[in-house]
């Protein structure tokens, strides 16, 4: 298909976890980045207040002409995909289905964990889609509220004591509770990986949905089929200040030369 890019948007930082392994697996895709830094964490909001920004976050993606929109947020995923794509004319991606369907692929107890922000696991979106999938799987769900604040606070905490222990404090009811595998439905998670498995211990599988997600859009027409070599731009742009977010990027995405711009997402 053409080469114009595919957006990604989430509240913040989480949804570079995402277009990380998008621009791992389809290299040459030229890729548009927003994360609404100013308004984040969406997972303590109301469903009208996530459905409001999901949209102002879908016309800011519409005015950089965008083939293709990524949904790189499990909040906005949940709340507010039909009124979505009710309202938009573009092919959009969102990161429930995929991280399910990898969910129960790893399960072999099918007793499965999951966990998200509060509005996440609110809407039941992963039980419905996961029992849809399986109606004999059992799924255990839990919110965990302070990880998403954690993450967008800085690099120097995401594998701190002060992690571990909010690690623990969400994760002991999953022990001895029978799962084998955890979805980790937020995208900003798996910045907390090391904490979340430490937690859980290392027989635990981790799952998140950004591989299942590029592997998706790598199989999919939306893709140009012609790489020739070369890597497609990464453009990054955030609602708050880029002194903060940009090093965040960088340390994401281990590039050195990133573009990042603010933008004034109220104006969308
Ligand atoms: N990373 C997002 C998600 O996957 C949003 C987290 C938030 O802003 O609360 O849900």
């Amino acid at each position: 298909m053409c080469n114009k890019p595919i957006g990604i948007f989430d509240s913040g930082l989480g949804g570079l976890t995402v277009l990380r392994e998008i621009h791992m697996m389809i290299p040459g895709e030229n890729l548009v980045y927003f994360g609404d830094s100013k308004r984040a964490p969406y997972g303590t909001k109301s469903r009208d207040a996530i459905i409001k920004f999901a949209f102002q976050d879908m016309r800011f993606m519409l005015s950089k002409d965008v083939k293709a929109i990524v949904i790189a947020c499990n909040t906005v995923s949940s709340n507010a995909l039909e009124k979505i794509i009710n309202e938009f004319d573009i092919p959009v991606l969102e990161v429930i289905s995929p991280g399910s369907a990898a969910g129960l692929t790893a399960s072999e107890t099918k007793t499965i964990g999951v966990i998200g922000t509060s509005a996440t696991i609110e809407s039941n979106a992963y039980e419905n889609e996961l029992k849809k999938l399986d109606k004999n799987c059992r799924v255990l769900q839990k919110s965990c509220p302070l990880f998403v604040p954690l993450v967008e606070e800085g690099v120097e905490l995401w594998d701190s004591e002060i992690a571990e222990l909010t690690a623990l404090h969400y994760l002991y009811e999953f022990r001895n509770s029978g799962i084998d595998t955890l979805i980790l439905g937020c995208t900003h998670y798996p910045l907390l990986k090391n904490v979340i498995q430490k937690a859980m211990g290392d027989e635990i599988k981790l799952i998140d949905s950004a591989k299942s997600i590029a592997k998706m859009l790598k199989n999919s027409t939306i893709i140009k089929d012609n790489h020739s070599g070369t890597d497609g731009s990464i453009k990054i742009f955030t609602s708050d200040s880029i002194s903060k977010f940009m090093p965040l990027c960088k340390e994401i995405l281990g590039k050195d030369n990133l573009s990042v711009e603010q933008v004034d997402i109220e104006n969308y």
